[in-house]
């Protein structure tokens, strides 16, 4: 079985994780749940865009065969007391700027994996640090699955498609590259020798600053695994941001060495 967990509104990322399901796996269950547990208050959990029609045709087409859309009361029949909680890695980064959401998606994880048996689940590294802390949960727990990391889907322009950059305008839309330019004049720098990381970590800075739409939130250099900040980097770090045009809020990372 494959598992593709989403909050729906499918893209072409979603779909390249179900299309890649159906290549390894006999029956694609792709799930489409609007997690309230992972959302802050203030967040965009009631304002998240949804087209249960459009997905039901993006997962046919891909390869998916099931598509679970539970209710929230499906999931949450009562209040939920139970969390399952990924120390160190869930503090970093979005973990900083968000601290009650990875608490939220590796409780929804656990409780999808559950319902759905022994499986490959399949993540996009669009949300790197996410991938990272289920491959740690599903470790640690020993849960029944085996979590596999798909590549980046972009526009044209470098921009990392997701359900969110609905909310950009169309100026916003135009300017919101700045991000994985950002990123990309990093992993660039650290290809041509530079090893300081806040050396880094300053240049991808003022990229993003020059943008006058861009509100800079985070820029990081880390180590790909323990997600820690580095100090001195070398060809294995990631490259990672988040950054707010207007209502949205946009987060990406690059390898060192990677085309984008
Ligand atoms: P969602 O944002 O819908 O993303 C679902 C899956 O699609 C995640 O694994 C995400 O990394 C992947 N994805 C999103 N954009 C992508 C892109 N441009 N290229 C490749 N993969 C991409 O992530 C979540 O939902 C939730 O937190 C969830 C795991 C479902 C738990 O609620």
């Amino acid at each position: 079985m494959g598992l593709v967990p989403t909050m729906g509104y499918l893209h072409a990322g979603h779909a390249s994780l179900i299309a890649a399901a159906a290549a390894d796996t006999d029956l694609v269950v792709v799930t489409s749940f609007v997690n309230p547990l992972q959302f802050a208050a203030g967040e965009d959990l009631d304002s998240y865009p949804s087209d249960p029609e459009r997905d039901e045709s993006v997962v046919a087409s891909a390869g998916g065969h099931v598509v679970f859309r539970p209710s929230r009361d499906e999931m949450y029949p009562r209040p939920m007391i139970t969390t399952v909680s990924v120390a160190e890695l869930s503090k970093v980064m979005e973990g900083a700027s968000r601290p009650t959401h990875f608490d939220g998606v590796t409780t929804v994880v656990t409780k999808l994996f559950s319902i759905v048996g022994r499986c490959r689940a399949y993540f996009g590294e669009k949300d790197f640090q996410q991938l990272a802390i289920v491959r740690r949960m599903t470790a640690d727990l020993s849960l029944p699955a085996d979590v596999v990391g798909c590549p980046t889907v972009r526009e044209h322009d470098g921009l990392a498609l997701s359900s969110r950059n609905v909310y950009l305008g169309p100026d916003e839309r135009k300017a919101a590259p700045v991000l994985n330019r950002a990123l990309r004049s990093g992993a660039a720098a650290i290809e041509a020798g530079e090893s300081d990381a806040a050396v880094v970590r300053a240049g991808m800075r003022s990229v993003i600053e020059a943008e006058p739409l861009a509100r800079l939130d985070y820029v990081e250099v880390a180590d790909p695994e323990t997600l820690a900040p580095l100090e001195n980097c070398d060809s294995r770090a990631r490259l990672f941001g988040a950054v707010r045009f207007g209502r949205a809020r946009l987060i990406d990372n690059v390898a060192v060495g990677a085309s984008w």
